[in-house]
């Protein structure tokens, strides 16, 4: 068990700077989250691929402000004490409205025992609203690279930054978002040299440092996401290049499953060790 501590924005920019990627998952349970924090892991995601991977949709879209406030509650209910850093993710519809909403509905994922909150994309639109949450005062993680809310808009789940110029356009949108006060910058499924080029320019120009983490961006950068669904083996409809699997839990619940099916149907479960008895006189009255 590693050492427990409260993970801030202060502590993610101070590993960077020593050097000291950071470890995140996305989970969304109290169990989940205290495994989380017991192994070491640095951030928590509470996403909305939680649509996907805990509710059976085909897609992030469905994930309402209702469920995310319902995990991240889940979530820091998990964390007793030193965590790691809540992020809660803002689901399609919390952010386009208006700055206001979108300002109302980070307070609401804060409430509900976030630290900060994730916001997809980097455009006009999107700057306003970071700009409109970081002035509230509420961090904001910005999710650049493959934006999963965009899957109709861009084709499916596509690799990103893939040519010379899609990198370049990728590093403007990461300045962008930074300069509207992104403290920390996610980009997902995007090619390791991509990443490696984005994180040294960043080094080398931006006047703060912003931590850059990756979801399948290579190793060069500041810190890891992985979908804990996807690390453990428990989300089968699909398994993208990045998810490596750690454990195959699927497997192991199946098999538990289908052993009980077994011990159900020849009466071997519930054995003596499983049940309750009756004392003995009390059986003999009752009989009699
Ligand atoms: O919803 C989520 O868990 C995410 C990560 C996969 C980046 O957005």
């Amino acid at each position: 068990m590693s050492e427990h501590r409260k993970v801030t924005l202060e502590t993610l920019r101070e590993m960077k700077a020593a050097g000291k990627p950071a470890a995140g998952v996305s989970c969304y349970t109290a169990p989940d989250a205290a495994l989380a924090a017991e192994a070491g892991v640095d951030f928590i995601v509470v996403g909305d691929s939680l649509a996907m991977t805990l509710l059976g949709f085909d897609s992030t879209l469905p994930a309402t402000m209702e469920m995310m406030e319902l995990f991240v509650a889940a979530t820091r209910r998990g964390l007793t004490g030193s965590a790691p850093l809540v992020v809660g993710d803002m689901p399609l519809g919390s952010y386009q409205i208006s700055d206001e909403s979108a300002v109302e509905n980070a307070c609401r994922l804060l409430r509900a025992g976030a630290d900060i909150v994730k916001i997809e994309g980097s455009s006009q639109l999107v700057q306003a609203r970071i700009q409109a949450i970081t002035e509230a005062g509420i961090g904001v993680m910005a999710h650049l690279g493959l934006q999963p809310q965009q899957k109709a808009l861009v084709g499916g789940w596509k690799v990103q930054g893939k040519t010379c110029e899609a990198a370049t356009a990728l590093y403007d949108q990461i300045r962008d978002v930074c300069n509207e006060g992104a403290q920390v910058v996610l980009v997902e499924a995007v090619p390791r040299e991509a990443a490696a080029w984005l994180h040294s320019g960043m080094q080398a120009n931006f006047d703060a440092p912003v931590p850059l983490f990756g979801i399948g961006a290579g190793v060069d950068v500041d810190g890891q996401l992985l979908v804990m669904a996807d690390l453990v083996g428990e989300f089968r409809p699909f398994k993208s290049r990045f998810a490596k699997r750690y454990a195959e839990v699927s497997s192991m619940k199946l098999a538990a499953l289908s052993k009980y099916v077994g011990e159900v149907s020849n009466r071997s479960f519930p054995d003596d060790a499983t049940s309750y008895s009756m004392d003995a006189k009390e059986l003999e009255r009752l009989k009699s």
